[in-house]
């Protein structure tokens, strides 16, 4: 059985899909043992404590950089034995030492179709915002493994989702998480713990064999 740790900052809505995949059974061969918030206010500790699910804070906010918090943030992830790092809305880019000593274990959900609407500067609702501005008919979500690019790592999973007259941001952002988000996640998530996902170069190949 694999711990899984979830890094959230915010509302934690994925990590609700996650527990609640984890409550139906459809997370195989892995337990959310640690959800770990970058906010002491973030709703998402809530969440895990409703569900008996143990929690700690990382304030980031009593760190001058990302590299220091990622340092203690790695002890954090040792003690804690993580076997996979779930980054569930979770708002800090983290330091290539913690990317180094969890290579191909740290995966990031995304939201937009990746390559499109990522990188620097597209986190939550801005990428929706950028997806209007643009003007697509489609956007989506993405699940990715975190490598030292910005959203740049082997894609797991992506869901695409349409766009609709009078969509705002706010709309659009709801819809991508109830179409795509949520249920992409859990699947990326219980496919790794059953050690379904090889990755190869920038790309992850998905073992279907056990479906
Ligand atoms: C989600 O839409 C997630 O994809 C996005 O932030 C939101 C967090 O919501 N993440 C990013 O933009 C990361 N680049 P949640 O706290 O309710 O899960």
């Amino acid at each position: 059985m694999k711990n899984i740790i979830v890094l959230v900052s915010g509302g934690g809505t994925n990590l609700q899909a996650l527990i609640d995949a984890q409550e139906h059974g459809e997370i195989q061969n892995g337990k959310i043992t640690c959800v770990i918030s970058s906010s002491p206010d973030a709703h998402a500790l809530r969440r895990a404590e409703k569900h008996g699910i143990k929690s700690q804070v990382l304030n980031r906010k009593n760190y001058q950089n990302n590299q220091e918090y990622t340092r203690d943030l790695l002890k954090l992830l040792e003690a804690e034995k993580a076997d996979l790092i779930v980054l569930a809305g979770f708002m800090i880019i983290l330091d290539k030492s913690l990317i180094q000593a969890y290579e191909n274990k740290i995966i990031n959900v995304h939201p937009s179709l990746i390559p499109s609407f990522c990188g620097d500067g597209f986190y939550g609702l801005h990428v929706h915002e950028k997806a209007l501005e643009k003007g697509v008919k489609l956007t989506g979500a993405t699940v990715h493994f975190v490598n030292e690019i910005c959203d740049g790592g082997a894609i797991i999973l992506q869901k695409a989702v349409e766009i609709q007259n009078g969509d705002t941001p706010e709309i659009l952002q709801k819809r991508v998480m109830e179409q795509a988000e949520w249920k992409i996640l859990p699947q990326a998530v219980s496919l790794f713990c059953q050690d379904r996902l090889t990755v190869i170069g920038n790309h992850a190949y998905i073992d279907y064999k056990g479906a």
